[in-house]
This record gives structure tokens, C-alpha cells and sequence, in this order.
């Protein structure tokens, strides 16, 4: 595991920017993940930037995503959503492959089959992920086994109130589901970073580094993954070791 500790959200999402860019340049061909959210704002606007302004070479590249909310596929709480408006619509190159999960396909098994067959062929040079203030990582909340793979989760409470917050709605049309990667496709991302930023995070932060790997705490798992790295900032920290 590799720790880096950042003054702020904006060095935060830089050091998660240079992470995909040098993905980029050594290999041009490369599959990245992405997760949506707060989280990685800040880092995508310094990808647009160097695809717009400095000529970064995204034309080979496969973009896809971690999870989707169960609803509809341009709700504006939606992953196809969120990509769009701060990713696919701002960038002057296309990547070669875009690959998004069906919020609201009728046959959700048929979805995820269909999703995961797409995984299968495109291994993930590198997989970003936000975390919950319960642990979670993509929808994978605590309790869910360690074995798992792409599965349709139930959001927990504080999961459905995080997104009411972050999009605006009402209680009634946040979504209560989400597809999402499970554990077994989240850790065969050749690299795994994390990223954490704020007060809010602090506690959950602390457990996932000071207590021993267990799945009440889902990111605490990403000890385990050979290539993983910790990103959080001077906000998010202030709670270890005391
Ligand atoms: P956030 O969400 O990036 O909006 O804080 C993280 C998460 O719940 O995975």
C-alpha cells in the first residue's frame, strides 16, 4: 500500500489526476475506471484540462465506470449522466470505447451479465474509487462477503441520504439501488486508488487503517490488493493515530 497525504481536495484530486495520466502515456491503449461523485470532481476537471490544453492522447484509451444508480439513465443522478457532463461532453477527443452500466434496463440480470462480459475483455489498468462515510466502496456496503462480484445492491440509509445531498432531490426520487462491481472486479484493477477528502471522512478513514481488515469497513479489503493507493488529504487525517 502506498499512503499519500495531500494539503487539500485540490492536491488530492491532482495527485489522483497524475495517476491517470501516467496511465495514459505509458500506455495509450489503457482501460480506466471511473467512479462519480464528489470525489473525483476535482480530478476530472485537471483530465479535461490536459486532453483539452495539453494534448493528452485519450483516442486509445477504454473508459467505464464502477457502478450505476437502478433508475433512469438520464436522471441527473445517474453515473451516464455525471460522466457526460463533466467528462464525455467537455473533452475534445473521445476515448476509443465508452462502456456504461444500463440504470434502467428492464432485465437487470441480463444487464449485469452483459456488463460483465464487457469487464472480462477489457482488464482495468486502473480503478478510482471514492469512499462512504459507512466504508463503502462503489455500492459494496458493509456486510456484503468479500467474494463478491457485480451485483445489484440495496443502498443503506446513509448512502440514499449522501446522494439526496449531492444531486438535490427529494427523499422520493433518490435512488435506493445501485449495480455496482463487486469486490472481485474492483481488486483485479491492476492499480487501485482511493480517495479521500474532509472532515467527515476522518473516522471511517481511521477504522480503515487502524483496525484489522474487515468487512464492516469494505475499503479496508483494498489492504489486501498489491497496488493500492491511498490518497487523502490534511482534512480527512485528522483523526489517525490519536
Ligand atoms: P462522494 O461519495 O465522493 O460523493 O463523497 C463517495 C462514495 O460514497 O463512494
Amino acid at each position: 500500500m502506498k499512503i499519500i497525504e495531500t494539503k487539500n481536495y485540490k492536491e488530492m484530486s491532482y495527485e489522483l489526476f497524475k495517476l491517470y495520466e501516467e496511465c495514459v502515456i505509458s500506455n495509450p491503449s489503457c482501460c480506466l475506471s471511473f467512479t462519480t461523485g464528489g470525489t473525483p470532481e476535482g480530478m476530472v476537471e485537471f483530465f479535461v484540462d490536459a486532453v483539452n490544453q495539453k494534448c493528452l492522447d485519450i483516442s486509445k484509451c477504454t473508459m467505464l465506470n464502477l457502478d450505476e444508480y437502478v433508475g433512469n439513465r438520464n436522471g441527473k443522478y445517474s453515473v451516464y449522466t455525471w460522466m457526460h457532463e463533466h467528462l464525455y461532453n467537455k473533452v475534445k477527443i473521445q476515448p476509443k470505447n465508452k462502456f456504461y452500466i444500463d440504470a434502467g434496463a428492464l432485465n437487470q440480470e441480463k444487464e449485469i451479465l452483459r456488463y460483465k462480459k464487457i469487464l472480462s475483455k477489457h482488464p482495468r489498468d486502473i480503478q478510482m474509487l471514492g469512499l462512504g462515510t459507512n466504508g463503502h466502496i462503489g455500492a459494496n456496503e458493509p456486510g456484503s462477503p468479500f467474494d463478491s462480484t457485480m451485483f445489484i445492491a440495496n443502498s443503506f440509509e446513509s448512502t440514499i441520504l449522501a446522494t439526496k445531498e449531492l444531486f438535490g432531490l427529494s427523499y422520493e426520487e433518490t435512488p435506493r439501488q445501485m449495480y455496482t462491481m463487486g469486490y472481485t472486479e474492483i481488486m483485479a484493477a491492476k492499480c487501485v486508488v482511493l480517495a479521500v477528502s474532509g472532515r467527515k471522512k476522518a473516522l471511517v478513514l481511521k477504522k480503515l487503517l487502524e483496525e484489522p481488515i474487515n468487512n464492516n469497513c469494505p475499503a479496508s479489503y483494498l489492504r489486501n490488493h498489491a497496488n493500492f493507493i491511498l490518497i487523502y488529504d490534511k482534512a480527512a487525517g485528522y483523526l489517525l493515530g490519536k
